[in-house]
């Protein structure tokens, strides 16, 4: 019997690829997705991947007859929450609308899953609950810091809700997915990232300078302390982190009253111009960039050790930063020109 898992901003970046795997998987994923930040045309390339028909419901994760609805009509065993807000300088400017968005649609989720005794969540954190890590590589131990942005402190918030939503033995098993940087495209270029307006991201940005839809990309700072000056992050293929999610619904499989937080990274560290020189390596392109001043909030360097994702989910990245630039330009090819 096919188990039927509702994936909230399944139409985006990581949940559209999470839609795939799930299927891959066998699972019956159905999207919810009010489009805000993705694009109708992802649902059927997601069905030129998989093969099937994919159910989508348009509407607001914070509008709950919808949800109820939604949930009454599919009957699914569990819940892949990835519908929020992202973009960390935005929240800066627009605190209200992040913590509405991101909060109450999480509120709203929890009470339906309640309501409908839907009992397994995965929840998409962010590694930013970290802030700047004292010690690296950075373990589900390490302290959390207090969140340098209202998108960051939705992720803090959202995961004391789950946890607290456990405790009060609501049934509820959850797992919070911390992701490191997810970067890449599928290998079939039929999905991929679709950034509005101006990417915040490096990589997509990288590709758009590529593909000429930018002038050249600007590196904030090459004065930190790393071995070239450039900051360092984790960067994660998008479809070994879509694995990651389909390995956690396995692992909440049985479970009770249980709540979990796990890293997704790959376990290593990456800097800017190491970024830029695969993507040369891999593109066959010079790349027009520039060193430009620091970028307020950025951490000096983060990535995650995988020990416990290894151990709890049975599961590794198994490609590398090279594969999902590589995966990342073609798919950048793909895109019309604004
Ligand atoms: C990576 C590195 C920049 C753009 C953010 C969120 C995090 C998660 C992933 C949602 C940094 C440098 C970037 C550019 C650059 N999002 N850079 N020029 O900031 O690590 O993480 O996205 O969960 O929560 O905080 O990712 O890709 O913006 O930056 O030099 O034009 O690239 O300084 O060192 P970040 P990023």
């Amino acid at each position: 019997m096919r188990k039927n898992i509702i994936v909230t901003g399944g139409a985006g970046y990581i949940g559209s690829h999470t839609v795939v795997e799930l299927a891959a998987q066998g699972y019956t994923p159905i999207i919810i997705d009010n489009f805000c930040n993705s694009e109708k045309a992802v649902i059927k390339r997601i069905e030129a991947i998989t093969g099937e028909k994919t159910q989508v419901f348009e509407g607001n994760c914070t509008d709950k007859q919808f949800m109820t609805d939604v949930f009454a009509h599919t009957n699914p065993v569990g819940v892949i929450h990835f519908a929020a807000y992202k973009a960390v300088g935005e929240s800066v400017n627009k605190p209200l609308d992040y913590y509405y968005n991101n909060v109450v649609s999480l509120l709203v989720l929890l009470e339906v899953m309640k309501e409908t005794h839907c009992n397994q969540l995965v929840f998409s954190s962010s590694c930013t609950v970290y802030g700047t890590p004292e010690k690296l590589p950075v373990t589900e131990q390490s302290p959390t810091q207090k969140a340098i942005s209202p998108y960051g402190n939705t992720k803090q918030i959202a995961e004391d809700i789950i946890k607290d939503q456990v405790v009060a033995h609501s049934g509820l098993s959850a797992v919070a997915l911390r992701y490191f940087n997810p970067i890449g495209a599928h290998p079939s270029s039929l999905i991929g990232e679709l950034p509005l307006g101006i990417p915040s991201n490096l990589v997509p940005f990288v590709t758009q300078t590529a593909a000429g839809w930018r002038k050249e990309l600007t590196i904030f700072g090459n004065n930190y302390n790393t071995p070239d000056g450039t900051n360092i992050r984790d960067y994660i293929h998008v479809v070994d982190l879509a694995k990651a999610h389909v390995k956690t619904l396995e692992y909440l499989n049985g479970k009770n009253n249980f709540y979990d937080y796990i890293n997704v990274g790959t376990g290593k560290g990456t800097s800017v111009l190491e970024v830029v020189n695969t993507f040369e390596k891999v593109s066959g392109q010079k790349l027009n960039y520039k060193i430009g001043a620091r970028r307020a909030g950025d951490v000096e360097q983060i990535y995650a050790s995988v020990d416990k994702s290894k151990d709890v989910l049975n599961w590794k990245t198994a490609l590398t930063v090279e594969d999902a630039l590589r995966d990342a330009w073609n798919w950048q090819k793909t895109l019309p020109k604004p």
